[in-house]
């Protein structure tokens, strides 16, 4: 048998990782991707403890390996570098517990509970608006949408401008982790991450001059008053929190409604019962999690499950296999929406879990419970589904489907 080797380039691995995860976390669970030149980690245990040790650390511009280097060329050449600024996602405290103190009141769960009945709202005027009776591409009509709105209303941006957020953000997460092999993606992430950049740069010059009661006006308030924000990380954080905001709650949708599709007796247990989407969720999020991997860089040489890790190479925790551990799982390639308990790790773990899980959770439950609503018989209208390019933020190009009209 061959050593198994990770490589997310390849067109059978895009299509369906978790077999390779799988035989990753079984065979060599600290395993070393020359295609990533990095580690790469499968096992639950690994993947909670780096994310918990301070001795990694979440900013990037500490990473040596190539696909590191390739990308800050390609910022410095194209002029992105603003929107590669360490923000909250990729630093350490004690300047990450400031940043994140001044982030995180607009997203407590009293506050993101308010916003029930307007995310209802979108949610069921994106369904009235369906062109043709009985079609629906579960992506590009609905699941990309009702995130991008909710967080362009939170920040304060005008919702028309999504086509626009769409194209650039899909441009810069294509590049996360590193667009091996592909310098046009390089090339075309760092451009939009630019335009993203002076997007923001003008909204932020707005609520200078006219503060208004959104997301970048407390922002700007924190950066002017508190000093928490440096101007380049005000503008990132900006990027950021747009990105974070639409990308990852789009694909929950795309692919856990791919997985229902392809798990029927599932599917239809739960348009029977929509009362059980607080546990479907957390299984899609288990199962199907947009976000498959993040980074540490170890600040010393550490040794994990018996490999010396040297300072300075990177280490992808994969959340997305974790999330099948066996040992932490029972039965965990099997889709089960009343899986409970499921502690997954689909928002991370540590001091960078997700900042926005009650947003994240809130919008995937009133997505699929009223799409087992208004959605009746809903079935797959195509046999060859196409993913995005990214091995971080695994999510579907599009997901045209039938229903009952
Ligand atoms: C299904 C949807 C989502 C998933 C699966 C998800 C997943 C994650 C994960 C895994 C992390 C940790 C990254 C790391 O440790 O390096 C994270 C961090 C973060 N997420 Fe989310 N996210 C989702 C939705 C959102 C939403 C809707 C927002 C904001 C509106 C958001 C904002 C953030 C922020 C600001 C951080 C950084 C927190 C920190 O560094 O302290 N996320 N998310």
């Amino acid at each position: 048998m061959t050593a198994v080797q990770y490589n997310p380039s390849l067109p059978a691995v895009q299509a369906d990782p978790y077999p390779l995860y799988k035989r990753l976390r079984e065979e060599d669970p600290v395993h070393w991707s020359e295609a990533l030149d990095a580690w790469v980690l499968t096992r639950y245990d690994d993947v909670v403890a780096v994310l918990r040790d301070s001795r990694f650390s979440a900013d990037r511009s500490r990473a040596r390996n190539r696909l590191a280097r390739e990308a800050m060329a390609a910022a410095e050449e194209y002029g992105s570098l603003a929107a590669r600024a360490n923000t909250m996602l990729t630093s350490d405290p004690p300047e990450h517990t400031r940043m994140r103190l001044l982030i995180s009141k607009a997203f407590l769960p009293h506050a993101v509970e308010k916003l029930r009945p307007h995310i209802q709202e979108i949610a069921d005027e994106l369904l009235d608006d369906l062109q043709e009776p009985g079609c629906l591409d579960i992506l590009m009509d609905f699941a990309y949408p009702l995130p991008v709105i909710v967080i362009a209303e939170l920040m304060g941006v005008p919702t028309e401008h999504r086509a626009q957020f769409k194209r650039w953000s899909d441009d810069v997460v294509a590049t996360l982790g590193g667009a091996y092999n592909a310098p046009d993606l390089l090339e075309r992430g760092a451009q939009s991450a630019r335009a993203l950049a002076d997007y923001f740069r003008d909204v932020i010059a707005d609520r200078r001059r006219q503060p208004k009661e959104d997301l970048v006006s407390v922002l700007v308030a924190g950066a002017d008053q508190g000093g928490v924000l440096s101007e380049e990380q005000l503008v990132a954080t900006c990027v950021v929190a747009l990105i974070a905001g639409s990308e990852t709650t789009r694909n929950l949708i795309g692919n856990g409604m791919l997985a229902l599709l392809r798990n029927p007796a599932q599917q239809e247990k739960l348009w029977a019962d929509p009362s059980l989407v607080e546990t479907a969720v957390e299984e899609l999020l288990r199962y199907a999690g947009p976000v498959q991997a993040t980074a540490r860089i170890p600040t010393e040489d550490v040794e994990i499950g018996g490999q010396a890790v040297k300072e300075g190479q990177v280490v992808f925790t994969m959340i997305a296999a974790a999330n099948r551990d066996p040992d932490h799982f029972p039965d965990p390639e099997k889709l089960d929406i009343s899986r409970q308990p499921n502690h997954h790790v689909a928002f991370g773990s540590g001091i960078h879990s997700c900042l926005g899980q009650p947003l994240a959770r809130l919008e995937a439950q009133i997505a699929f419970s009223t799409l087992a609503r208004r959605i009746p018989n809903p079935w797959l209208a195509t046999d060859d589904v196409e993913w995005g390019p990214s091995f971080i933020l695994r999510g579907l190009k599009s997901l045209p489907i039938t229903f009952d009209a």
